[in-house]
């Protein structure tokens, strides 16, 4: 996820580049770069780490001219680097881009055959340089834009200028988010709106599959193919801090809802539907490496920690090898067993949680293999790895994590097929049930969020005062009920405890009564029978059992005092759609007893600390 900004006016650009780009860093903040019609031509200036260095460079080398892009960027493809910051440039062309082209690799080999000089790793430059190769062809800056567009497989938002139209910049866009400006005399674009609010209100929202070409004194908008658009611009009345989060009242709230948009990033190019697989080509593991693995071992902390015991589940179940999950930090320094033969999957949204990284290092010191699943590039435990699996769940603001979780379930899963299909134990037949069910997973989430926030916030004013909380899961339903015990814990400060439902009654049975809210995570699978009666059992000491089933399922909803239903789904599937209703759930308590839910006291984001 990264930002993007445009101006064509009559003002000094580089200023104003700067503001969007200030409002925007929340969508990325690893390095920055604009470039500027000067009277000379195109002038770049990019810097690494926050925007404060793109500041000072501009200082340094001030760029004059009133027709400019600007970039702030989210790692992706290659490592925060000057060379792989944005705009790229190719001949009399610079392009800005948030997205990914799936298809870059393929496209880059073609240019370079064609005698492209590709400097950087990004994905971006691609584009840049398949733009000028149709300019080189003779074709004007929109129809050369068309043309390279029609080459690209992904998402793309885009912001492009060049030397030969110079008071122009062409935007397109297809899944990434782009928006429109007009003031008078001038003609803004951005990723998103509170980048533009100080210098107008009037937006124009694009559409997947537009292009539109901006001056001063407005735009022009089309599809690609070329069709005509007309649409107006709608005035906005937000203020800027409520644009950040567009309209959502948190961030945790936002990302909890970007939930699907990131699964969808997250899984897009990797899973191969026509062959049941999962590609991974890009984590750098052979088919001989999964065949030599004997254990896997799982290490995290806190969230992610929960993450990982959905993986070994996965990784039992599906590629019938023998896993473990390891707390990061019990597992250093005790002189763990272990060695040549394992892989360590190390777990992580920030990359750089020392006892995750310390446990890591430790383990591949020890023989073992390393493998990184982080959100963010090029940080420290994917550095130290032998290999890396990203999730890109885009940067998470909010301290309790909530999407970057979900993309975390999807790569362990997604490795789990991998895995399954390298070493035989999963039919093509089995993996394509999993395989499609993961692809409608987003929608399943998206489908319901709306009524399930809505039902959920009503819910919780019975219970909101409730002192201790009790979450019970069996199976792949235990680790969302850790989760949802620690997200209502980390948020509204209310004592929760997650419990496997069969453990219930080995000791927290004797906190139950009718004060005590059950949130029991009931999914038809092959628990449910088990889990009843659980319930049950919780039922009979007068609890409020609050149940997370499946939709229609009307005989556990007859036990329950208030219930959420998820979609059906196949069994190894159930833990993307039962964790949500439980982040919704410790996001709606907060939110109701007013305390700061997206900086709860005592936390931090990442913990560097041991
Ligand atoms: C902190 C955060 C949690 C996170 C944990 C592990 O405690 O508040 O949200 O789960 O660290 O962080 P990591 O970046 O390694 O996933």
């Amino acid at each position: 996820m990264c930002g993007i900004v445009g101006y064509v006016g009559n003002e000094e650009a580089a200023p104003i580049l700067l503001d969007g780009l200030r409002r925007l860093e929340y969508r990325g903040y690893d390095s920055a770069g604009v470039a500027i019609q000067e009277a000379s031509g195109i002038e770049v200036v990019r810097a690494v780490g926050k925007l404060r260095n793109l500041e000072k460079a501009l200082f340094d080398r001030p760029l004059q001219g009133s027709v400019g892009i600007g970039h702030t960027r989210w790692a992706t493809h290659g490592r925060p680097s000057e060379v792989n910051a944005h705009p790229h440039v190719a001949g009399p062309i610079a392009v800005v881009h948030n997205g990914i082209i799936e298809n870059h690799l393929r496209l880059r080999a073609e240019l370079e055959k064609g005698g492209f000089t590709i400097t950087s790793d990004t994905d971006t430059e691609i584009v840049s340089h398949l733009i000028h190769r149709e300019t080189r062809a003779g074709h004007d800056m929109l129809t050369s834009i068309r043309r390279a567009l029609a080459q690209v497989e992904g998402a793309y938002a885009i912001a492009v200028v060049s030397e030969a139209e110079p008071r122009r910049i062409v935007v397109a866009k297809s899944s990434s988010p782009l928006v429109l400006g007009v003031s008078r005399n001038a003609t803004y674009c951005a990723s998103d709106i509170p980048a533009l609010l100080p210098y107008t209100n009037e937006m124009v929202f694009m559409e997947d599959g537009e292009i539109a070409v901006l001056d001063p004194d407005g735009f022009s908008l089309s599809t690609l193919a070329g069709e005509p658009v007309n649409r107006r611009s709608r005035k906005i009345s937000w203020s800027p801090v409520m644009a950040e989060k567009a309209g959502y009242k948190h961030f945790m709230l936002k990302e909890i809802f970007e939930q699907p948009r990131a699964l969808e990033d997250t899984m897009r190019g990797r899973l191969d539907r026509e062959r049941a697989d999962v590609e991974t080509a890009e984590i750098g593991l052979s088919d001989e490496d999964a065949k030599a693995i004997r254990r896997v071992i799982l290490l995290a902390c806190g969230t992610s920690h929960h993450a990982t015991i959905a993986g070994r589940y996965w990784i039992e179940e599906l590629a019938k090898l023998p896993a473990i999950t390891e707390l990061a930090s019990e597992f250093r320094g005790r002189d763990a067993v272990i060695g040549e033969g394992d892989l360590v999957i190390a777990v992580s949204q920030s990359g750089e949680t020392i006892d995750t990284l310390m446990a890591a290092k430790e383990a591949k010191a020890r023989g073992a293999k390393v493998l990184a699943i982080a959100n963010v590039n090029g940080s420290a435990i994917p550095r130290m790895a032998d290999a890396s699996f990203y999730t890109h769940a885009g940067p998470e603001i909010g301290v309790a994590s909530t999407k970057c979780f979900m993309t975390q379930l999807a790569n362990l899963l997604m490795f789990s097929i991998w895995l399954s299909r390298r070493r035989g134990t999963l039919s093509e037949g089995e993996a394509r049930e999993i395989v499609e069910g993961l692809v409608r997973i987003p929608h399943q989430i998206e489908e319901r969020l709306e009524a399930m926030h809505e039902k959920i916030s009503d819910m919780v004013r019975e219970f909101s005062n409730a002192r201790d909380v009790l979450f019970l899961g069996r199976g792949l339903s235990f680790p969302m009920a850790l989760e949802g015990a620690l997200k209502l814990k980390e948020i509204s400060y209310v004592h929760a405890e997650g419990y496997a439902a069969g453990e219930m009654k080995h000791g927290p049975i004797a906190l139950l009564d009718a004060e005590v809210p059950v949130i029991v995570l009931a999914p038809q699978d092959r628990h449910h029978e088990r889990v009843c009666s659980n319930l049950q059992e919780a039922r009979a000491r007068e609890a409020k059992i609050i149940g997370v089933t499946t939709a229609g399922d009307a005989q556990t909803q007859s036990l329950c005092d208030a219930f959420v239903e998820v979609a059906p789904v196949h069994e190894v599937l159930s833990p993307f759609l039962t964790v949500v209703p439980l982040q919704l759930y410790a996001y709606c308590v907060a939110d109701h007893k007013g305390t700061d839910v997206d900086q709860p006291r005592n936390l931090a984001k990442t913990v560097t600390v041991e």
